[in-house]
């Protein structure tokens, strides 16, 4: 490993007992140089004295490290399985088992957008078929401050690119620039902070024994050395109920395989266990 990569392993636990090792190598050595142009910091020497003078660098690298770009629809071709498949199959084990619940953990939310993706193809889902079955989604996040993002459920038009026409109209409210999420959407949705690689708690304390038809976890794995991605896998996996379904990013494919997933439909990122 690069021996300037190892000094910042060694600051961050040190000093602030935080083990950023658990990152994938390129992933962190891609952030640090990032935050170093940020900083206009030109050597390792330069940017590890402005880590440790300058108060508000720790957080600022580590924000790096928590990148938390997200979009509506994100992968479109799984979404669209979502809609057309995966949903209405749970939907129809609910009405034949006489349960009331669909259940969808959304394990990674960022600020929200996944979790409201989601929604909406649950309320269209609702509205064309009326069954008594209600959708519950917890949307879940290690960051307090994408949390708050979330709940406030305004969007700048960049993350809302792959959103219909039709959809925008009728899920959201349109002001200053600002698109925000009808009062309806958030009403399908529990909001909470939670750390994918605590190992006190399984599942959010509000679904309180998990039992998820449906957990996405994408696009934070690839940013994790392999022994992580198994345990936040192995959690998901502890989370589902039995035929329950998993969905990671597209580029998160071999992972879910690697850890015993098998793909459900090709190049769509969804996976039951094998
Ligand atoms: C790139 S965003 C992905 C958002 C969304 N899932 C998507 O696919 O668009 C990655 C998110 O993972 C969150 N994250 C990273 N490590 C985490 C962990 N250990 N537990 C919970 N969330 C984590 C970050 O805070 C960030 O919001």
């Amino acid at each position: 490993m690069d021996q300037g990569t190892e000094k910042y392993i060694h600051f961050m636990k040190v000093g602030y007992d935080l083990d950023i090792s658990i990152y994938d190598r390129s992933f962190l050595e891609k952030s640090i140089k990032n935050r170093m142009n940020a900083t206009s910091c030109k050597t390792d020497e330069e940017y590890l004295s402005y880590l440790s003078t300058i108060p508000g660098e720790p957080a600022g690298l580590l924000y790096q490290l928590g990148n938390s770009y997200s979009e509506f629809f994100r992968n479109p071709l799984t979404f669209a399985y979502l809609e057309q498949v995966i949903l209405p199959v749970i939907l129809e084990k609910k009405k034949i088992r006489k349960e009331k619940e669909i259940r969808i953990w959304s394990a990674a939310c960022a600020s929200g957008q996944e979790a409201y993706s989601l929604a909406i193809l649950c309320d269209e889902m609702m509205e064309n078929t009326a069954t008594g079955v209600n959708c519950r989604i917890f949307a879940t996040d290690s960051n307090t401050d994408e949390l708050t993002r979330a709940k406030c459920g305004e969007y700048q038009v960049a993350s809302l690119g792959k959103v219909p026409l039709k959809r925008l109209i009728t899920y959201f409210t349109w002001q200053n620039e600002t698109y925000t999420i009808i009062p309806r959407l958030r009403n399908y949705i529990d909001f909470s902070v939670f750390d994918l690689l605590t190992e006190k708690v399984g599942c959010p304390a509000a679904s309180i024994y998990g039992n998820f038809d449906l957990v996405i976890c994408s696009n934070l794995l690839f940013y994790y050395e392999p022994e992580s991605q198994k345990r936040i896998l192995e959690k998901a996996d502890h989370c589902l109920s039995s035929g329950g379904y998993l969905i990671t990013g597209e580029s998160e494919r071999e992972i879910a395989k690697e850890n015993g997933f098998r793909e459900v439909f090709a190049n769509a990122a969804i996976f039951q266990r094998k």
